[in-house]
């Protein structure tokens, strides 16, 4: 059974308590329960990491990709917008991954509108809230037979 990461960047940790009115008031266990129970008729196991921390999203990307799995859904959070160091790290994994954003960052702030990370990704969802992680799994789990 392959294996697919799901990353969850920046104060992710947070969903429920942070900003409810753009996030939602669901929490990233509840999110994880989501793609849990996605995952199940698609044969996939998911792999869930969160952290707010730069260097150890990179160590984590690292760590999927020697451990070969088949995919990545990651929602960078604000790095997205900063980090060319996790553009670098998406981008030599050799890894699909899917950028997943919970709200429309073209909607928000100019500031937003500029994803990083999105050149090495294979797909990006954004404003889907957390129908959007199942969708990029979905996605990931039927790319070999798809062969995109
Ligand atoms: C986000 C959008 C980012 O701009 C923001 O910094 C986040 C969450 C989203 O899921 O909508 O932390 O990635």
């Amino acid at each position: 059974m392959s294996t697919i990461g799901i990353l969850n960047g920046p104060n992710l940790d947070r969903l429920g308590q942070r900003e409810p009115e753009i996030y939602g008031t669901a929490t990233l266990a509840d999110l994880e329960e989501l793609v849990r129970v996605a995952a199940r008729p698609l044969g996939v196991r998911p792999e869930f990491y969160q952290s707010n921390h730069e260097g150890a999203l990179i160590d984590r990307i690292s760590t999927w990709a020697d451990a070969g799995v088949a995919g990545i859904v990651f929602n960078p959070g604000a790095f997205t917008h900063t980090s060319v160091a996790l553009l670098d790290a998406v981008q030599g994994s050799g890894v699909p991954v899917v950028e997943v954003h919970l709200s429309n960052i073209y909607g928000r702030e100019a500031f937003r509108h500029t994803s990083l990370t999105a050149r090495a990704a294979v797909a990006v969802i954004t404003g889907l809230g957390f129908e959007g992680y199942a969708a990029a799994l979905r996605f990931l789990a039927e790319r070999p037979r798809n062969a995109v």
